[in-house]
């Protein structure tokens, strides 16, 4: 496993790669890399003749007042953790290669990139669409994972290839959780053993919405109406959002019958934790049965 650190080097392996006829899979990460991300390597790995995944803590897409400075850094680790899942290259480039002084010019996802995380994060999400954009010129990938976990992201940069006519494929990959049900998220090592089981309320919530679905309820308020009773049940959690939207727009939907995403954000202590249950729901008539795909129920609690 080659690990690149600067642009030309990059563009130059990608080249090589493309003109020798291999299909190149992507996966974009800032490290501190748990099974969700090895989950798309290992997506990568079967579908693409070489894999490609990137590190990189991207300051763009963090606020003034959040957890840049602290954001957790175990390049050693994710670079054994890659070398385990036969990733064949990393890229790995410094803040100075990525943003020379100067650097102006912003890749922003107008509606769905204020919505949900973009509303409550403001910048948030053209930081992501600018790095993303980037790197996608920089290796110039025939596939690129992203995980379901970060569905307003994900929303965001399917727009933004749709809308920049980038020539590559975007795959969306299933939420990769504990055995007990919390999303697996680089963050969740900031959470103490007691935030960590207040945590567990996010995952609870959820599944009050995608049990009402699966009883055959489609009402967006009486899911909401659930969601957030189940949230009120823990002291110590501040909701930031409880959504229905449509996955594609991330507007809001008054019912789920056509599918819908379920989406929270919450504080924990001082740790942002999100999660979603996406909704597909099949409703042609009403006496058809509700589905929710089986991957998006929880492990724990069934
Ligand atoms: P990061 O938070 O490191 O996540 C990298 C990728 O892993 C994203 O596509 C994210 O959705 C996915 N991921 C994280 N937790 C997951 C889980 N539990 N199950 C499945 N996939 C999961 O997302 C980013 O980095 C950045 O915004 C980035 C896209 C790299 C741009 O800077």
């Amino acid at each position: 496993m080659l690990v690149i650190e600067t642009i030309e080097e990059m563009q130059a392996a990608s080249r090589a790669l493309r003109r020798s006829g291999k299909t190149i899979g992507l996966v974009p990460t800032m490290g501190a890399l748990h099974d969700g991300h090895l989950s798309l390597v290992r997506a990568s790995r079967a579908t693409c003749d070489a894999t490609v995944a990137s590190i990189f803590v991207n300051p763009t897409q963090f606020g003034p007042n959040e957890d840049l400075g602290k954001y957790p850094r175990t390049f050693e680790a994710d670079c054994a953790a890659l070398e385990r899942e036969s990733v064949n290259l990393v890229f790995a480039p410094s803040v100075a290669e990525m943003y020379p002084e100067g650097a102006c010019t912003w890749v922003e996802v107008e509606g769905v990139g204020g919505r949900l995380d973009g509303a409550s994060r403001p910048g948030h999400l053209r930081g992501v669409a600018t790095v993303v954009a980037k790197l996608f010129h920089i290796v110039g990938p025939t596939r690129a994972f992203f995980g379901q976990k970060d569905a307003a992201q994900l929303a965001v940069l399917r727009k933004m290839v749709r809308d920049l006519n980038f020539d590559l494929e975007i795959v969306g990959c299933p939420i990769v959780r504990e055995a007990d049900g919390l999303a697996m998220s680089s963050r969740n090592r900031f959470l103490s053993a007691e935030e960590r089981q207040r945590a567990l309320v996010i995952g609870r919530a959820l599944r009050a919405g995608s049990a009402l679905v699966e009883a055959g309820e489609t009402s967006a308020a009486k899911l909401l109406a659930a969601m957030r009773a189940a949230m009120a049940g823990e002291a110590g959690v501040r909701v930031d959002y409880v959504a229905v939207v449509d996955p594609a727009t991330l507007e809001v939907i008054g019912d789920v019958r056509s599918g819908g995403l379920l989406a929270i954000a919450a504080v924990v202590g001082t740790t942002r934790l999100i999660d979603n249950v996406l909704i597909d729901v099949v409703v042609p008539d009403a006496t058809s049965v509700v589905r929710v795909p089986e991957e998006n129920f929880f492990a724990a609690g069934r």
